[in-house]
C-alpha cells in the first residue's frame, strides 16, 4: 500500500467523504411534505449539511434545502457569491423581520430544472438560524441573498415556486416535468 492510500483510507476511515444526493423533481409529492425543527445539531446534521453543498455545488445551484434531498428536516445550504465559496448554513431558519417592500424576481429551482419565473419576495429580511455547529446567528439578507432565502424556506414548508404562478402556467410545466423525466427514464 502506498503512502497516499493510507492517507486516502484513513481520511474515509475518520473524515466520511462527502455524498452527492439525489434532488427530488417535481411535481414528486414528496417535496410537499413539511419539514421537522432539527433538536440536536449533532454529527447526523453536520454530515448532511456536507452532503447538501457538495449536492448544491455540483448542481450549479444557489441554494437547497433539505426537503429537495427528500430528507424533511429545516435545513437550508446557500451559496449567492460570484466565487462559490462562501456558504450560508441555516438550521431551524426563522424570519424575524421583513421589508415594507417587496418584488418581482425571476425565479428557477434546481426540482424545476429548466423553469424560470417571476415570484414577488420581500426586498430584505433578517432572518435567525443556527449555523452547522448549533450556534445562534441572525443573517441580514438583501437582493439575490434575501431572495435565496425565501425560497428556500418555502421549501421547507412543502412549497414550491411554481405553486405562486397561474394554475395554467403550473398545469403546462407539471406535464413538461413528467415528460422530461419519461423521456431520461427511456
Ligand atoms: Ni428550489
Amino acid at each position: 500500500m502506498k503512502k497516499a492510500k493510507i492517507r486516502n483510507a484513513l481520511r474515509n476511515l475518520y473524515a466520511p467523504s462527502m455524498a452527492l444526493l439525489p434532488i427530488l423533481v417535481y411535481p414528486d409529492p414528496r417535496l410537499h411534505t413539511v419539514a421537522k425543527p432539527v433538536a440536536t445539531v449533532d454529527s447526523r446534521i453536520a454530515q448532511l449539511v456536507d452532503d447538501m453543498l457538495e449536492t448544491m455545488y455540483e448542481a450549479k445551484g444557489i441554494g437547497l434545502a433539505a426537503t429537495q434531498v427528500d430528507v424533511h428536516q429545516r435545513v437550508i445550504v446557500i451559496d449567492t457569491s460570484e466565487e462559490r465559496n462562501t456558504p450560508l448554513v441555516l438550521i431551524n431558519p426563522a424570519l424575524v423581520w421583513t421589508s415594507p417592500e417587496t418584488h418581482l424576481n425571476e425565479e428557477g429551482c434546481l426540482s424545476v430544472p429548466g423553469i424560470y419565473d417571476g415570484v414577488v419576495r420581500f426586498n430584505e429580511i433578517h432572518v435567525q438560524a443556527l449555523d452547522q455547529k448549533g450556534q445562534s446567528q441572525t443573517v441580514q439578507a438583501q437582493e439575490l441573498l434575501a431572495v435565496c432565502i425565501q425560497h428556500e424556506m418555502d421549501h421547507l414548508l412543502g412549497k414550491v415556486f411554481v405553486e405562486y404562478l397561474s394554475p395554467l402556467k403550473r398545469n403546462r410545466i407539471k406535464t413538461k416535468m413528467i415528460k422530461a423525466q419519461r423521456e431520461d427514464a427511456r
